[in-house]
């Protein structure tokens, strides 16, 4: 062990506080910094809002040491950080890594490939990118995630030491079983100016009989809210006008902490600051839903009136195999009880089709809940089986021609019920965050994207959550606008800036 990591602090954050120095240091030593001169890093970021958001960690931190974003993997320090939810987003993992390997072998050998997130944290995927992948520089998971400078550290070490003895092996792999502390106050590059996604709290104690979040993101810990208001303090300060509050089950924030604190009272305290717009959050599960939440939705304008509510199955039956404690009808109840305290809240799902046992008549009972909630919009998923959770050993697994021909029924109800829904806003005055520059465009119909003077195509959303594409100026971007709602299409609108 060097002096350098001998007298490193104990205590975080400084302790990756003066790893990002030394990892600088070295850097300019090396002459990999000098003036004018910086490396690259490529984030590519897999999964959920949670992934996205450790990303601004982890671009915050590698900025801070030097590095310099660039949009593609031709970069000096390129990081995959992976989800492994369902299959598909694990296949995409690994075409991307045999990708990044090839320019790493044909144009910069001493470029650095990590590898961390959720994936990670499943021991025989970290054998197999160690067995198949031996061009991978660092691996780590999402308990260690804030960990990235010091492991860093650990690799440009052991890169000057192969330098001298080339037999010498330099890949650091560091995966914890369990997740340690909440680590604050390390640096943060924001991908917006003007909205945020903030987490309240991380892992979940759940353990939906589908799921591998429990098994890859730990156990339930909370954030203390005076970090959380500490934070969006800040954000609003730099310009941010609407934030995405984050956890697994945001019901549960503050279980554990030493204060008197709910989700709904969080609420109450992040809408007492001046100069936020918009609260949004993800994810509530129906099963502890209080009526404090409603509550506070109801009375605080800043609290969007939306409400993202996972359904996973209409069917009391596979509900109770997917371990989500509630039945058909206490989550029809729950929508009644939040429709009428605010008529107007959109409410959106997620929805699983093919659970292992799923009959028709289980399937009958999700279009039902479907039609009768009448969802703004819904995520659907084709289930996927994943190795170690409780379904994965199931047996009676849905073959997957009938699997298909039910998410495109599904579909089609989905679809029906959102369009209804959202036609009933058409003619009325809105007011939208302008997003993006952009158009729908991709449903092969020809949209006029340039408008009078320098009016393109803009982007907006609505408090529901509902995007408007409308003619604007570009400087728009990150403003309220008022927007006329003109016409529908499924899960947009079209509208004129009034
Ligand atoms: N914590 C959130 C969501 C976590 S994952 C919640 O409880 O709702 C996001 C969504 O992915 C889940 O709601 C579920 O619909 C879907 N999902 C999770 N595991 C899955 C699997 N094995 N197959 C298909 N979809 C899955
Ligand atoms: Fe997964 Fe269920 Fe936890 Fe959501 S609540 S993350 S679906 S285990
Ligand atoms: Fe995927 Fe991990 Fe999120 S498994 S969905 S990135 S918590």
């Amino acid at each position: 062990m060097n002096d350098v990591i001998l007298n490193a602090p104990v205590n975080e954050p400084e302790r990756q506080l003066y790893f990002i120095d030394e990892c600088r240091k070295i850097l300019i030593e090396d002459g990999i910094i000098k003036d004018g001169k910086a490396p690259t890093y490529h984030i590519t970021t897999f999964g959920c809002q949670m992934n996205f958001r450790d990303s601004e960690k982890f671009a915050g931190i590698l900025e801070k040491i030097g590095y310099i974003s660039v949009e593609d993997e031709k970069a000096d320090f390129v990081l995959y950080n992976t989800c492994t939810v369902r299959e598909n987003a694990s296949t995409r993992v690994y075409g991307r890594i045999g990708y990044v390997g090839k320019i790493k072998k044909e144009q910069n050998p001493s470029m650095i490939i990590g590898i961390c997130g959720c994936m990670m944290q499943e021991p025989d995927e970290v054998a197999k990118m160690r067995k198949s992948y031996s061009f991978i520089d660092i691996i780590f998971g999402t308990h260690n995630s804030y960990m990235i400078a010091e492991l860093l550290y650990t690799l440009l070490l052991n890169r000057r030491a192969k330098a001298k003895k080339p037999t010498l092996k330099t890949a650091v792999v560091d995966v914890r079983k369990d997740p340690c502390c909440i680590v604050e106050d390390l640096p943060v590059k924001y991908d917006s100016g003007f909205k945020a996604g903030v987490n309240i709290m991380y892992g979940c104690d759940k353990f939906c009989t589908f799921c591998i979040v429990p098994y890859v993101r730990g156990r339930e810990r909370s954030r203390k809210s005076c970090d959380i208001v500490r934070e969006v303090e800040q954000l609003v300060a730099s310009g941010i006008k609407e934030v995405m509050l984050l956890g697994q089950n945001v019901n549960s924030y503050g279980k554990g902490l030493d204060e008197d604190i709910s989700f709904a009272k969080l609420l109450d305290k992040l809408s007492d600051i001046s100069g936020l717009k918009r609260i949004r959050f993800m994810t509530p599960h129906p099963v502890d839903l209080s009526d404090e939440l409603i509550d506070v939705m109801k009375r605080r304008k800043t609290v969007c009136k939306h409400m993202h509510l996972p359904l996973q199955s209409g069917s009391t039956k596979l509900l109770k195999r997917m371990n989500r404690h509630y039945t058909k009808e206490e989550y029809l109840k729950l929508v009644d009880k939040i429709k009428s305290a605010i008529p107007d809240i959109a409410i959106t799902t997620d929805i699983i089709v093919g659970f292992p046992g799923e009959t028709e008549e289980d399937f009958e009972e999700t279009l039902d809940v479907c039609k009768k909630v009448s969802y703004d919009s819904a995520f659907t998923f084709i289930y996927s089986k994943r190795t170690g959770t409780p379904a994965a050993k199931f047996e009676d697994q849905i073959p997957e021609d009938t699997v298909k021909e039910r998410f495109n029924r599904l579909l089609n109800v989905v679809s029906e019920c959102s369009s209804a829904n959202a036609s009933r806003l058409i003619g009325t005055v809105r007011e939208v965050l302008v997003e993006t520059l952009g158009h729908p465009g991709n449903d092969g119909e020809e949209v006029q994207t340039q408008g009078i003077g320098d009016e393109v195509m803009l982007t907006g959303r609505l408090d529901n959550n509902l995007l408007v594409h409308f003619m604007g100026t570009p400087d728009l971007i990150g403003e309220f606008v008022n927007v006329k709602l003109e016409e529908c299409k499924d899960f947009y609108y079209m509208g004129k800036r009034i």
